[in-house]
């Protein structure tokens, strides 16, 4: 009988600290994040230096945690995988150091993990991966249509030439005067509201599926100064929902341009901003008529960041033999295509 698979995942990249250990590649059997959130809130975004401090205390602690929760001696884990890149470097270097003192404590290969990978492997904890499949990563700090025609292997069509669509959701929240993160106040908001405002939507050149969101960022900045110069009021609600509707019709239109294009079989949604129910129905509704590709959408915890998403990534990394050495360092602005294996 084959032996069971055991990977530990660790995510330190940007203002969660986590760990987790998954069974085969595709069962959780521990995922503990612990959020900064509630620390970065009162600067309206994550402050580098306060994240890598908070991580510093924190790993320890959420390390032991899941090996409690896991039930799982760590001589049982088969690898360490850990998140090299991209992401801020005081972070990263946490989480590096983290799993490089358990390799070389307990004498455990060490898997290194590229963060949006990670992102795309949380939906194989929801079901297997069918080749060649699209991934439409939609994070803080990336948006990107990822191609892929085999495990390990990823080829970026397009990407945000500007503002990454997260980036925006916060900004825009900001402006509405919500406090950090805001995607989920403005998903939140967009549901009370109705689309009645008109907003840029950037096509860009016809048949890029590059994206950009500033131009309709400060779209929504303007309609606020002008409302307020001319003592108007604007409901929030509905810039929220107008707001909402541009950024999903450009990310759905250019998913489903681009997943009948390529021929793939399953279209995946990863990244934090894949929790927006605005977004998951309306990829829902334009894929309800297209059997052939299947659309894949994470729980809402593995949208945001987590470990077990590492761990799901560094399973199948480590069965196609990526390992990093000791001297292994953080990768702040790693690209996923350098990552190819
Ligand atoms: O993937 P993630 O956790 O961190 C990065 O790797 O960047 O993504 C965080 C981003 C934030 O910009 C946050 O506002 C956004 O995801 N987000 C949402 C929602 N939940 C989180 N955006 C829109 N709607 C949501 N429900
Ligand atoms: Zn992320």
């Amino acid at each position: 009988m084959k032996k069971d698979q055991w990977i530990m995942g660790i995510e330190t990249s940007c203002d969660e600290t986590a760990v987790a250990i998954i069974k085969n590649g595709r069962e959780i059997v521990a995922n503990v994040v612990a959020s900064q959130i509630e620390s970065h809130k009162r600067f309206g975004g994550v402050v580098p230096e306060i994240a890598s401090r908070h991580h510093v205390e924190q790993i320890t602690i959420v390390l032991e945690e899941a090996l409690l929760q896991a039930g799982l001696p760590i001589q049982e884990v088969d690898a360490i995988a850990v998140t090299e890149g991209p992401g801020l470097v005081g972070a990263l270097l946490i989480g590096v150091n983290a799993a490089k003192a358990i390799a070389f404590a307990h004498n455990l290969p060490l898997v290194p993990v590229h963060h949006i990978a990670g992102h795309i492997y949380a939906n194989r904890l929801v079901t297997e991966m069918q080749f060649p499949l699209l991934a439409l990563v939609v994070s803080g700090g990336h948006t990107e249509l990822v191609f892929m025609k085999e495990h390990g292997y990823f080829e970026v069509i397009g990407e945000t030439r500007d503002d990454a669509a997260g980036e925006a959701f916060d900004k825009v929240a900001r402006t509405l005067g919500m406090p950090y993160p805001g995607g989920p106040h403005i998903d939140r908001l967009a549901h009370e509201g109705v689309p009645s405002i008109d907003l840029p939507r950037a096509w860009l050149e016809e048949g890029s599926y590059d994206f950009s969101f500033s131009g309709l960022k400060s779209a929504v900045i303007n309609t606020v100064h002008n409302a307020e110069q001319r003592g108007e009021k604007i409901k929030p609600e509905d810039l929220a929902a107008s707001f909402q509707e541009s950024v999903i019709e450009v990310l759905v239109t250019k998913a489903k341009k681009a997943a009948i294009e390529y021929g793939v079989k399953q279209l995946l949604l990863a990244g934090g901003v894949a929790a927006n129910k605005g977004l998951r129905a309306a990829l829902s509704q334009a894929f309800s008529n297209y059997p052939e590709i299947e659309l894949v959408v994470p729980p809402l915890s593995l949208c945001t960041d987590n470990a077990a998403m590492i761990a799901a990534a560094g399973s199948i990394m480590f069965e196609k033999g990526k390992r990093a050495e000791l001297s292994l360092n953080a990768n702040p602005g790693l690209e996923i295509e350098e990552y190819n294996h």
